[in-house]
């Protein structure tokens, strides 16, 4: 039977390579013969990505149309769409090969339809719908001509201080790489010249997510063994996903920058990972490099693409001296040749060379873009992506019968609930979070809304508009909410306070907020904490003085209907955070897979405890809660020692709904090695289940455990196991976990 099945397959498969094969043999023939016609210069032009109207690039300084006319033009990565789509006609016209361009843009949560920012989505857990929400993005933006987004961005986190934590998906690898998987999969989709899909570029590659004191573009110092098991695993199972294209990050390597870090573009990537798209840098990191101090324009030119970089996004550092490199020997040309190689193959599978029109004609998509279908998976996306801290009043969920006030600086604007790098977006497709509940209240309770306070200081002008100060915002807000049953203070950061560029020292609610929360306290009703924010906030006052808190995020088009289903329980909240949320400015940087101390017990008195403060964290990671409890039974094992690499070991949990809502609940699976040749975390999250549970319902959640999960990088970076006993944790979080004890030998059972 297995042979019959091994020869059906085998026939199956053979003719598929085979075509494969072909039509690979095809592409190199048509990229030989390009390249064949190429000048040096037009070849240098292919890795040379000029943003539309930046001040930067060689096409502004000699005219972008001259520019693309020359063949100095590989790909345009602007904020002006129309322009870049003019921009193709042009290069495929007046060019003398009429090479089409790449045209590339941001598009990390969505394009017309915004997701929840990539942060919010991860709380989800839900791999499939992430992929999905990739694939709307990759849908609307072909719709408009762009067939390269510079996404996923796969940066781990452990610092809440950095304004770029919105745009990755936490702290954790195992769960950072199967999100960055999904997203590739939903952009790329099965064929990348289907105009409907785009090209990913991974990024920042790499470790961008360690700079230091969480103050972008810092230095990064990390040791090869944190390195390799925690920040790399997440570009490595990008890459491995096959991402059309990486980009580099701003920080350092091992002291040399990422751009012009050969160890890391061409030793670790090529060699080790046997990655075959191409790199291109971030924007004007090339030209950064002169400010790292690694020498003048002409050096580093010749740095980053001697180190492995294809493409310079905005320094035009490469039209302008690898020329001179190559003539002066500091350059080979078939370096050049080689970059030039991988940018065309990509142009190659996007289709381009077929019709380089085939995203920018796209009339039929574009009826698509916001549709009711996108907005749904959107709304379901945010309401997934919310977590509830707390909510030991059972305040949540609400009635419909209620006066509700809303009070706070984001309960009744649009944009700032977007998040970071949202393009494309229309206000007009959106409600506030006041206009939200005003609709589900319709006919049955009320709602009111007045400010309370500015997101910041006193008299700040804000939409270009002046706001009163926070003292008459708070006088008014407590006039309004007299007769209110209940407040909602919808509390937290603006869209622009994340992202790019956007770290704060401080990272908790601004004091003119807090005093507002402390005002409305004293009115002694029922408070609804709802946070909007780009990075997990310092809750600890907030958790202290509320018995009710959702972490709402920034949720893109649908943030108020998504957070209108979650307090009215149209959605039962499932999300858990991806971040270990501090209780201390001073705990930053925090995360739950840290290795153990040698003194890491309480009762003596040279501890690596704080004297001032709990090491614990005010919200684990993985935590969440939902308005069911579910009970989690013990674990039972099919056994507790496996050999070899071939065994496997299954461990089953049962877990009921105790409540009376219908639920989803996202188990989670952790190891723990206790013993190995180096010191190991003492959790690291190996696998989790996300199940829908009806009222009363209880589910068996299996887990089938292989020899892979134990695999680590040692201190000779050798990617191995050590046998013995390992910890096998289950649990709603990280923290409230079950133990079950396993053994694994290495050698097979005799
Ligand atoms: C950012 C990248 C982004 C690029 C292009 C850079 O400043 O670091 O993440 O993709 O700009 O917009």
């Amino acid at each position: 039977m297995k042979r019959l099945l091994f020869f059906t397959l085998l026939l199956i498969v053979t003719p598929l390579i085979a075509a494969q094969t072909e039509s690979n043999k095809q592409m190199i023939k048509f990229i030989d013969s390009l390249m064949g016609r190429m000048t040096l210069e037009e070849k240098i032009g292919q890795l040379n990505l000029g943003g539309v109207g930046n001040p930067k690039v060689v096409g502004s300084a000699i005219g972008l149309d001259e520019a693309i006319k020359n063949g100095y033009v590989s790909a345009v990565g602007g904020f002006d769409i129309n322009a870049a789509v003019d921009a193709q006609r042009f290069a495929v016209e007046n060019s003398r090969l009429g090479i089409p361009l790449i045209i590339g843009l941001d598009v990390i949560h969505g394009y017309h339809t915004i997701f929840p920012i990539p942060l919010a989505s991860s709380c989800s857990w839900n791999i499939p719908l992430i992929e999905k929400s990739a694939r709307i993005a990759a849908q609307e933006a072909a719709a408009y001509g762009i067939n390269w987004t510079f996404s996923p961005m796969v940066d781990i986190c452990r610092d809440s201080r950095w304004g770029r934590i919105a745009e990755g998906s936490g702290e954790d690898p195992y769960l950072g790489s199967l999100i960055g998987q999904a997203m590739i999969r939903g952009y790329q989709g099965e064929n990348l010249s289907d105009s409907t899909t785009i090209m990913a570029c991974v990024k920042h590659f790499a470790l961008y997510g360690a700079s230091e004191a969480g103050r972008d573009y810092n230095t990064v110092s990390m040791d090869p063994v944190t390195m390799y098991n925690y920040y790399l695993p997440p570009y490595k199972a990008a890459f491995d996903e096959g991402a059309g294209s990486g980009m580099t990050s701003f920080n350092v390597v091992n002291g040399v920058p990422a751009t012009g870090n050969k160890w890391l573009l061409t030793d670790l990537l090529r060699k080790e990972w046997h990655y075959e798209g191409f790199m291109v840098s971030d924007a004007s990191s090339v030209a950064e490099m002169a400010d790292h101090g690694m020498g003048d324009v002409q050096e580093i030119a010749e740095l980053a693409i001697n180190a492995g970089l294809d493409m310079d996004m905005s320094s035009s550092l490469f039209v302008l001296c690898l020329k001179e490199a190559v003539k002066n020997k500091k350059v080979t040309e078939a370096q050049i040749n080689e970059s030039c190689k991988r940018v065309l193959i990509a142009k190659y599978k996007l289709g381009l060379f077929q019709d380089p029109y085939r995203y920018v004609n796209n009339e039929e998509l574009k009826t698509k873009v916001l549709s009711d279908n996108n907005c749904d998976v959107a709304r379901q996306l945010a309401a997934e992506s919310i977590v509830l801290l707390k909510n030991s009043d059972n305040y949540l969920p609400l009635n419909t019968n209620q006066k509700i006030a809303v009070v706070g600086p984001l309960g009744n604007v649009k944009g700032s609930l977007l998040g970071t790098w949202s393009y494309g977006f229309s206000e007009n497709r959106m409600n506030t979070i006041y206009e939200a509940l005003q609709e589900i209240l319709a006919g049955k309770g009320e709602a009111t809304y007045s400010k309370g306070a500015n997101f910041t200081e006193d008299y700040c002008i804000y939409d270009g508009q002046y706001t009163l100060p926070t003292e008459s915002l708070i006088k008014q807000a407590l006039i309004d909410v007299k007769d209110a049953d209940i407040i909602i203070a919808t509390v937290g950061e603006p869209s622009s306070w994340s992202g790019e560029a956007r770290s704060r020292v401080n990272p908790a609610l601004p004091e003119c907020q807090k005093e507002m929360l402390r005002e409305l306290k004293k009115l002694d009703k029922p408070i609804v904490l709802a946070i909007l924010s780009g990075r997990p906030l310092i809750l600890t006052d907030e958790d202290r003085d509320f018995s009710t808190i959702v972490m709402a995020w920034h949720g893109g088009t649908m943030a108020a209907e998504a957070l209108s289903d979650v307090l009215f329980g149209v959605t039962n909240p499932s999300g858990k955070t991806t971040t270990t949320f501090p209780r201390h400015l001073g705990q930053i940087p925090i995360y739950y897979n840290s290795l153990n101390t040698g003194r890491p017990y309480s009762d003596f008195w040279a501890t690596t405890k704080y004297i001032d403060c709990s090491n614990e964290p005010l919200y684990p990671f993985g935590y969440g809660l939902s308005y069911n409890n579910y009970i989690y039974d013990k674990p039972i094992l099919n056994k507790y020692i496996a050999y070899g690499d071939n065994d496997s070991i299954k461990i089953s949990i049962d877990i009921t709904n105790s409540g009376v809502y219908l639920g989803q609940e996202i188990v989670q699976l952790y190891i723990g090695d206790p013993v190995a040749s180096i010191s190991r975390p003492i959790k690291e999250l190996k696998a989790f289940k996300k199940i829908e549970l009806l009222p009363g319902e209880t589910k068996t959640v299996d887990f089938h455990l292989k020899v892979d999960l134990f695999k680590y990088y040692n201190e000779c970076l050798k990617y191995d196991w050590d046998e013995g006993g390992f910890d096998i944790f289950i649990g709603p979080n990280s923290k409230d976990v079950q133990t079950s004890k396993i053994i694994w030998k290495k050698h097979d059972k005799i």
